[in-house]
């Protein structure tokens, strides 16, 4: 039989535990042992951007990562974005304002990408938008709408900060 690992680590602020193979891939302990199937899987080797999760704050792809690499640090999936009463954050709010999405497969991805974008730049140009989400990609929407989804999570960002 495999041997296992004991994995500790903070999920969207919440200490969790689980057992798993040293070869476990984080998206597969995110999706299947800890079922938070928000993060969801398109290629599997690090093209597509859909597994993006925030660790410690940075965007990874939670494909490429063994989840033993994770234990003892914090990560935020889209299920942790919201505040904890379900309001979407900005950014959600956002993406659903301008329909920066169709099918929502990417979703989630894009959801993290940008949330540590508009922390690190918080009124991105153009092009700082366009580079900032060049890891993700979408099937659907053709980009428009999620670069103007970006654009007013900017604004939306910055009207909280302003007390508005
Ligand atoms: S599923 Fe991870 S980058 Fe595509
Ligand atoms: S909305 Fe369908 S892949 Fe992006």
């Amino acid at each position: 039989m495999e041997e296992t690992h004991e994995i500790v680590l903070t999920v969207n602020g919440t200490h969790r535990t689980a057992r798993a193979p040293a070869r476990r891939l984080l998206s597969d302990l995110l999706r299947h042992d800890l079922g938070l199937t928000g993060t969801h899987v398109g290629c599997e080797h690090g093209v597509c951007g859909c597994c993006t999760v925030l660790l410690d704050g940075a965007p990874v792809r939670s494909c490429l990562m063994l989840a033993v690499t994770a234990a003892g640090h914090e990560i935020t999936t889209v299920e942790g974005l919201a505040a904890p009463d379900g309001t979407p954050s900005p950014v959600q709010r956002a993406f659903r304002e301008c329909h920066g999405l169709q099918c929502g497969f990417c979703t989630p991805g894009f959801l993290c990408t940008v949330t540590a974008l508009l922390r690190d730049t918080p009124r991105p140009t153009e092009e700082q938008v366009l580079d900032g989400i060049a890891g993700n990609l979408c099937r659907c929407t053709g980009y428009q709408n999620i670069v103007r989804s970006v654009h007013r999570a900017a604004e939306l960002l910055s009207e909280r900060e302003g007390g508005a």
